[in-house]
């Protein structure tokens, strides 16, 4: 699949944007481990979701989904079935990786397959802790990529383990295991990274500690308790808003409302560096929502500067900066990002993948092993030039290009775009509306 853009200079009006990824994989975990009926309400129907959905589905678990709402019969923490066939976690990362803590606690054998994105995405960040926890894992594919096999029936022990980079995927997989680990599993985090597992676990009424160090947070559970059902409001997912964000600020015409956005502090680092760089940005309307913060996000068009983005905002806007890297070559002056080498690791190494797709447009940025420095080009009318872009199996390539178009010169391609149904399967139909002249072409 393709978009086609042709330049457009306005980007306005009231936009529901697609629910919080992350939080909708998890109201399935946590659902299905529960003891009782979970609701939920307002869930991600992408693909990535939708992978852990069957994914537990296949597990025994009966999951009902009318549109938005999905309704969980819980099986309990000992309840899951072994599945028949190998359970494919899609373009997932997040799936596979918090269900191999999951995995590695059951009586069963399993097996996870990827498509050819998550098919190279290391693994061994989560399997070498939970091996050292007592759990029998192999990444099966070339480097420490999936296939991942786990073998049941291993008797988990707590450990305390300091990541070695800021993940909230690591960290989530290991207090996934450590509900059914003898003794008390501590992880600490080198950053702070998004806690929606802490506020989850929290939800379900399982006691999860969290102390604040220096730099990230110490996260404490001890195993063998139980999860209680609860419903579950998803808030709209503020990684998906970052796209309209950049949108309204870089459009010559640019003035819109993003409702019930989660501002989950650990998750607004895309706000603080639009911000920074000169952004108009307001939140209004702020409330919780099953236990998540959300506001109402108005943007309105703005003349954006060049930053150095401070080093502690990177993991809280980890998922953003191929947005946020389209924001600097609008912006005036030259933006440095480092500390970022995760990006290399995602669903597409986002530096590289990035950068070419930049200079195919004809902005000058420089690649480094940890970031990249972009120079702005926002004095002039055009930013980008036209030309074809390879979004590499990478959704947020793909959202970010067609951002791109609100200060192009000539038409933009962009190859691949089937991907963007994994986070955001509306995004056409709501950018349009929007304001861009974007063209779905299916080859
Ligand atoms: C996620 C954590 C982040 C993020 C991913 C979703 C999660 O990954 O990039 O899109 O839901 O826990 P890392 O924890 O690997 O940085």
């Amino acid at each position: 699949m393709k978009y086609k853009l042709t330049p457009s200079t306005t980007f306005t009006g009231t936009h529901k944007v697609a629910p919080d990824k992350s939080i909708s994989h998890r109201t399935i975990m946590f659902g299905s481990l529960a003891n009782g009926v979970t609701k939920v309400t307002n869930f991600l129907q992408g693909e990535d979701a939708l992978s852990t959905l069957q994914a537990f589905a296949d597990m025994g678990v009966q999951i009902l989904r009318d549109g938005d709402k999905v309704t969980i019969y819980g099986v309990g923490i000992n309840g899951l079935k072994a599945p028949t066939k190998p359970l494919d976690m899609g373009n997932s990362g997040t799936s596979m990786r918090l269900l191999a803590g999951i995995l590695s606690a059951q009586s069963f054998d399993s097996t996870m397959i990827g498509d050819e994105s998550l098919s190279k995405r290391p693994m061994e960040r989560v399997a070498k802790p939970l091996r050292q926890m007592g759990a029998k894992v192999a990444t099966t594919g070339e480097r420490g990529t999936p296939p991942m096999t786990i073998t049941g029936g291993q008797t988990l022990n707590a450990i305390r383990y300091e990541m070695p980079m800021a993940s909230a995927q690591v960290k989530s997989c290991l207090l996934l295991a450590g509900l059914w680990a003898t003794g008390e599993t501590v992880v600490v985090e080198p950053e702070i990274t998004r806690d929606h597992t802490e506020r989850m676990l929290t939800a379900f009424g399982y006691d999860v500690k969290v102390t604040p160090l220096e730099r990230g947070n110490q996260i404490r559970l001890t195993g063998g308790k139980e999860l209680t059902a609860c419903d579950i409001e998803v808030p709209a997912d503020i990684s998906a808003s970052a796209f309209f964000m950049v949108a309204g600020l870089i459009a010559k015409t640019g003035d819109v409302v993003l409702p019930k956005v989660g501002i989950n502090p650990t998750r607004t680092g895309v706000i603080d560096i639009l911000r920074l760089m000169g952004a108009d940005i307001t939140l209004t309307n702020q409330t919780l929502v099953g236990g998540e913060p959300v506001a109402d996000i108005c943007v309105k068009s703005s003349k954006l500067h060049g930053i150095e983005i401070p080093l502690h905002l990177v993991p809280l806007a980890i998922d953003e900066f191929p947005v946020i890297f389209v924001a600097a070559a609008c912006a005036t002056g030259k933006t440095v990002l480092r500390g970022a080498e995760e990006l290399r690791v995602k669903e597409s190494d986002r530096i590289q993948v990035m950068a070419d797709g930049l200079a195919t447009l004809g902005i000058d940025c420089t690649v480094l092993d940890d970031g990249i420095e972009i120079v702005g080009r926002g004095e002039s009318e055009f930013v980008f030039g036209g030309g074809e872009i390879e979004c590499h199996h990478d959704h947020r390539i793909a959202m970010s290009f067609a951002v791109a178009s609100l200060r192009a010169k000539d038409e933009i391609i962009i190859n691949g775009t089937e991907t963007v149904a994994t986070s955001f399967p509306n995004f056409a139909k709501l950018v349009k509306e929007a304001g861009l002249n974007l063209e779905v072409i299916d080859n």
